[in-house]
């Protein structure tokens, strides 16, 4: 299988040594990599005007061309110990719009080199690369990924009561608890469109490393307030995150009960 690495000189005069450079490591390219070349050349100076009337076509072939490619390699000059503007604007370019970030950058790997006639190598150019770069594939990766696990009531299981209205479990706290030496999960339940508080449940889990192992949640009161948790008494150690047999127990910021565990 051949790899395909799409390199991009940040430079478009004719004797540019990035563009050389370019050449160069065509030459070194080890066997299965197949170095191919994206000009700059095209590439409009970036405007919200232009982008909103249509992506350029320069812009869109350049996308393409990364989208394709197995990994990309930015050869970059050094401009003024950074990078050259006329190289930023173009990957700029790259992330518009930002819906097509994933398809475009998503977990693409990228080399960056260069050439300058200075001592550095383009050391500074290079090192401002990383943070855009960094932007880059943090905007087209997803913030969180949801855990491999089961949810807190098996699918497998009826969790609606055939209602076509709202019904989930939510705002909830987690909290070791000393005594039952268990995780310790209060949730909401809300059955409606206004999040009307149907009641409060809890579950129990021994790790929080594996989201399985949660019980499926059983009803502890009907009603009650929104955002249900405990704050353990024990002198030094009661927190919101720790707490024993007895512990006051909290309802939208407020306490007015205690609450006891049982095993
Ligand atoms: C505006 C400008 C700023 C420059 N600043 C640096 C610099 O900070 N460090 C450096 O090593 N070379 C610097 N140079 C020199 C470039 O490395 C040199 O012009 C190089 O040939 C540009 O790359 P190219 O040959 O691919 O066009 C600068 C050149 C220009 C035009």
């Amino acid at each position: 299988m051949t790899v395909t690495i799409l390199a991009i000189a940040g430079s478009v005069r004719a004797r540019s040594y990035n563009r050389m450079l370019v050449r160069a490591a065509i030459e070194v390219a080890p066997e299965g990599a197949a170095i191919e070349t994206a000009s700059i050349e095209d590439i409009p100076l970036y405007n919200g005007d232009l982008e909103e009337a249509g992506v350029p076509a320069a812009v869109q072939d350049l996308k393409n061309r990364i989208a394709g490619a197995s990994g990309v390699l930015l050869v970059t000059p050094e401009y003024n110990n950074s990078l050259p503007g006329v190289f930023k604007n173009a990957i700029d370019w790259t992330s518009r719009p930002s819906t097509d970030m994933a398809r475009v950058w998503g977990g693409r790997p990228v080399g960056v080199i260069g050439a300058t006639p200075g001592l550095g190598g383009t050391n500074l150019a290079q090192a401002v690369w990383l943070p855009v770069l960094r932007t880059a594939d943090e905007a087209a990766s997803p913030a969180w990924v949801y855990p491999a696990g089961s949810p807190l009531v098996a699918a497998t299981r009826p969790f609606h009561d055939g209602s076509p209205a709202a019904d989930v479990f939510w705002g909830p706290s987690v909290h070791w608890n000393t005594y039952l030496e268990q995780y310790v999960m209060l949730l909401n339940r809300a059955k409606n469109d206004q999040f009307g508080q149907e009641g409060i449940y809890v579950s129990y889990s021994p790790t929080l490393s594996d989201p399985s192992r949660w019980t499926a949640p059983v009803k502890l009161m009907s009603g009650g307030e929104w955002y249900p948790q405990v704050i353990g008494e024990e002198t030094g150690t009661g927190t919101d995150r720790m707490a024993g047999r007895r512990a006051r127990f909290f309802m939208t910021g407020r306490s007015d009960r205690w609450i006891e565990f049982e095993r």
